[in-house]
């Protein structure tokens, strides 16, 4: 089975360092340290309101990694001018709201599906692999794949969360949903990714299915690091995604 690759979110470095202003803990600091433990990518978000990652970080991300940076949007004209400014690796185009706490749901691609389409195009023609951020439902992989989209990433936060409230039925339902997804959307020549609330216990069989070329994962690495360091936690991290996939 082909690696999976890592990609680790760092966001959440940058939302402890907000909560006192000033300059640490570092962001581009932690995504170093993240490359040296084995980490393939490094994702971050940009969010409208700036809540965690700031315009500097961007330009410090961009100008200091060494391995790809994924830069997380929303599909916002803003957005899109700063993305075309860095070109970076890759854009995953995710849908934002100001009152949410964290990514709830995936993109609804079918509702926006020229808007997007047009959306995506400049950011194409500018080199970034664009991924788009989606539930498991066969009608947004369908419409991702109509606008263009290079890659879809498969939201696990359902699985995740079903998984930590003990809700067996609806976790496995969830599991097989991606795993069926996973599955449909490669037919269709998208690339696969997946994201959003994993960890430890969850990865596994997200990390098993053979579809699934990369992982991007932060709020849990990031909390677990504060018990085991930033580099062991990740380096954990990757002994499972390669033990599950047999490696
Ligand atoms: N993938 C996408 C598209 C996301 O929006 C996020 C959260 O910002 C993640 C992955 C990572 O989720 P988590 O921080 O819960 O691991």
């Amino acid at each position: 089975m082909s690696k999976q690759r890592l990609g680790v979110n760092i966001d959440h470095v940058a939302t402890v360092r907000n909560a006192r202003g000033g300059a640490v803990p570092d962001p581009l600091r932690a995504a170093q340290l993240a490359e040296e433990a084995g980490a393939d990518g490094i994702t971050a978000h940009l969010r409208e309101d700036r809540r965690h990652i700031t315009d500097a970080d961007i330009d410090r991300l961009v100008a200091g990694l060494r391995v790809p940076l994924n830069f997380e949007m929303a599909a916002t004209d803003e957005m899109q001018a700063i993305a075309l400014r860095h070109k970076p690796h890759a854009v995953c185009i995710v849908p934002e709201k100001r009152e949410e706490r964290t990514t709830e749901g995936g993109l609804d691609v079918l509702r926006e599906e020229s808007r997007l389409a047009r959306f995506i195009e400049p950011l194409r023609d500018a080199g970034s692999r664009v991924s788009i951020f989606i539930g498991a439902q066969e009608a947004q992989i369908a419409a991702a794949a109509r606008i263009g989209a290079a890659v879809v990433e498969l939201h696990t936060g359902a699985y995740c969360d079903a998984h930590a409230e003990g809700r067996t039925d609806a976790c496995d339902a969830e599991l097989k949903a991606i795993t069926e997804m996973a599955a449909y959307a490669h037919s269709l020549g998208l690339e696969v990714h997946a994201g959003h609330g994993l960890s430890y216990e969850t990865v596994p069989p997200i990390a098993a299915l053979p579809e699934v070329l990369e992982l991007n994962i932060g709020h849990f690495l990031i909390g677990e690091s504060i018990f085991r360091g930033l580099g062991p936690a990740i380096a954990e991290m990757r002994r499972l995604m390669d033990a599950a996939r047999g490696a």
